[in-house]
């Protein structure tokens, strides 16, 4: 079973899922595709928070389902979170030459690699989510690939990044419109990831949804949190000054840009107030949730 605290839980599951990437994504130097797994692991090794991962375990683990269990799921939809990352960075989208403190996967290797790193994460994904050994149960294993399929598509992060690069020079967008760019982009996969431990954790519908609307909340909390950082400096580690900058004074989307900083810190402590709520019906089987939902709150990176 995990920990029940929130460093503990986050270093076991980081632990866990680091170790399962490393096996699902083999080194073989002996072939001329081997660069391509090179790139592969190359961004799905570096250091990510693994929130994605934590929050499929940590839900799951409310129904008593052991890590070992659901790790395999959560490194799958870590795939995809990596997948999606390579992909925006690349010159066509961001053009952003840092990821995790580290060369963006087009930097490190080149541009057609980090495509095909990227193409190679998302399909091998759901070849890991449609494996019987991932679960026994062809039904949970359907349910999986239906709700995070739509949670990465055109009704989800695709739609979100789309949105996002139509949006760039368009000073007329409203709280609303950012609210749903925000929520496809980056919640959709965040809701995506805590129903998939409910899913493995075969609880009644209601029950999922409490857990939906939680991650529905934490996912918007968890984007205003990133754009208050970037206007404090505080992302400047992880893209370096210069660009820093460039993204701050352009970024029409960021939310502290439209509400102004007081608003976007009230919003984000009444999302934060909101998703410790729709947790109430688990008790303290929740606590890992709860303290997530806290850590986004206070996080600095
Ligand atoms: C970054 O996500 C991209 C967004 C959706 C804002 P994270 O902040 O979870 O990135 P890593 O995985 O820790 O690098
Ligand atoms: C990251 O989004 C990628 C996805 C959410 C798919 P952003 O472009 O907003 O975030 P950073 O700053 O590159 O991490
Ligand atoms: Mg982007
Ligand atoms: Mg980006």
């Amino acid at each position: 079973m995990i920990e029940e605290n929130l460093d503990g839980a986050f270093k076991k599951i980081a632990e866990l899922v680091n170790n399962r990437i490393d096996l699902l994504l083999p080194k073989n130097e002996q072939f001329t595709e081997s660069k391509l797994i090179e790139a592969m692991r190359y961004s799905a090794l570096s250091p990510g928070k693994r929130i994605r991962p934590f929050l499929t375990v940590a839900a799951a683990a409310i129904f008593k389902i052991d890590p070992e269990d659901s790790i395999d799921i959560a490194t799958a939809i870590e795939f995809i979170h990596v997948y999606s990352l390579i992909h925006d960075d690349l010159p066509a989208m961001d053009d952003d030459d840092y990821r995790r403190g580290q060369p963006s996967c087009h930097k490190k290797f080149n541009e057609a690699t980090a495509i095909l790193a990227g193409d190679s994460l998302l399909t091998y994904a759901f070849q890991i989510l449609s494996d019987p050994q991932t679960n026994p149960d062809p039904h949970i294993r359907c349910e999986l690939i239906n709700i995070i399929s739509k949670s990465i598509g055109f009704n989800g992060m695709a739609g979100g990044q789309m949105m996002d690069l139509e949006s760039t020079g368009d000073k007329s967008l409203t709280p609303e419109i950012i609210a749903r760019l925000h929520r496809l982009k980056t919640g959709e996969m965040f809701m995506a990831s805590v129903e998939a431990g409910a899913i493995i954790g075969k609880t009644q519908p209601v029950m999922r949804q409490h857990l939906v609307r939680y991650a529905h909340d934490i996912g918007l909390a968890f984007q205003i949190k990133d754009d208050i950082l970037d206007h404090t400096g505080q992302s400047t580690q992880k893209i370096g000054i210069d660009q820093f900058e460039h993204k701050r004074t352009q970024d029409e989307t960021s939310i502290v840009n439209i509400l102004g900083m007081t608003k976007a810190k009230e919003q984000l402590e009444l999302l934060h107030d909101q998703a410790v709520l729709h947790l109430k019906p688990f008790g303290s089987k929740a606590n890992l949730l709860k303290q997530l939902a806290e850590f986004i709150v206070i996080r600095d990176r």
